[in-house]
């Protein structure tokens, strides 16, 4: 046994060194930041997110930088700019170039690009809230807007088959659960059918692609009610703002809810993908198998420079 690690003298020097640790981040956080910062803006003439637009090249980089930045910073007027109302963008950044006295004939793309992070941080949050109202939105068979849709999910899918009836145990061709695909909406939503129907009318070959692996008689599972699965998964990954360097990649300005089906459509491309490179054993393997998918993307979603857009191999 090593000697020193028993030594109190050394556990000693170590707690030292924890506690050194911690007491040099609070200090850096709290104290030597600003005065890093002040100094750093007396030699270069310019602030923070000045520094920070003219080092970072747009994207994730850049607009996670800034954010930060806004989110840290000492004045109202700064913070304020990550919970914008989208008409008071422009008075807003009128507000911060006064507030940080920015010469703006010195850095004449600062503003634009400013702006452009403003509208994807504040875009996400906007975004979400829109996400979250289709979710909460129930499906109604009553609603002739929504039976539409659901109608032209089957055509888009089975174009060869007509439906028999709307209460039919046909809907199981596509992967719904019952014999009346609204019970197997709840959780998600018409965010789940609006998903499910982005997928197929954009990418209809991916989608009855996807559909056919599915519905394989050995390696298969329900292509609906997985697909109603991926969307909580999308949802919750946007929830807990994993989404936000993809956006910030992908979308130049503010993302939009197409931008959310894309993501969606990544997601149910690759995990069939997934699905069958795995050769679960059946569809009792489906909770495993969907944890491991969950962590590869989002271990993906943590790099810098991510972009899940789905792009279509062409089967043989
Ligand atoms: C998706 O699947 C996971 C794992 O089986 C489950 O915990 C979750 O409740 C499902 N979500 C929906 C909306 O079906």
């Amino acid at each position: 046994m090593n000697n020193l690690l028993c030594c109190p003298v050394h556990l000693i020097f170590l707690k030292h060194h924890l506690m050194l640790g911690y007491i040099w981040k609070c200090f850096y956080s709290s104290c030597l930041r600003f005065w890093l910062k002040w100094l750093l803006r007396l030699v270069t003439g310019r602030c923070e997110l000045q520094r920070i637009c003219a080092r970072c090249k747009a994207g994730a980089l850049r607009t996670s930088q800034i954010e930060y930045s806004l989110k840290s910073s000492k004045s109202k007027v700064l913070r304020a700019a990550l919970s914008l109302k989208e008409n008071d963008l422009e008075d807003h950044l009128a507000q911060i170039i006064q507030e940080k006295r920015i010469k703006e004939q010195k850095d004449p793309t600062f503003k634009v690009n400013l702006r452009q992070c403003l509208l994807q941080i504040n875009g996400y949050n906007k975004l979400f809230e829109a996400v979250e109202e289709l979710r909460k939105e129930v499906f109604d068979s009553e609603n002739e807007a929504h039976e539409t849709m659901l109608l032209k999910l089957w055509d888009l899918l089975m174009p060869s088959v007509k439906l028999e009836s709307r209460i039919t145990k046909q809907w199981g061709d596509i992967g719904f659960q019952g014999d009346d695909p609204k019970t197997d909406f709840r959780g998600m939503g018409m965010l789940g059918l609006t998903n499910l129907l982005f997928f197929s009318e954009k990418y209809t070959d991916a989608a009855r692609q996807v559909l056919s692996h599915a519905n394989h008689p050995g390696l298969g599972y329900s292509y609906a009610i997985v697909g109603i699965n991926l969307t909580e998964m999308a949802y919750s990954l946007m929830k807990s703002d994993a989404l936000k360097l993809h956006f910030y990649n992908t979308v130049p300005g503010k993302p939009e809810m197409l931008h959310f089906h894309q993501f969606y459509c990544y997601l149910a491309y690759e995990f069939d993908k997934f699905w069958l490179e795995e050769e679960p054993e059946s569809i009792m393997e489906f909770n495993r198998y969907r944890e491991k998918f969950h962590d590869k993307v989002k271990g993906q979603l943590q790099v810098p420079e991510v972009t899940l857009l789905m792009t279509v191999d062409q089967e043989k």
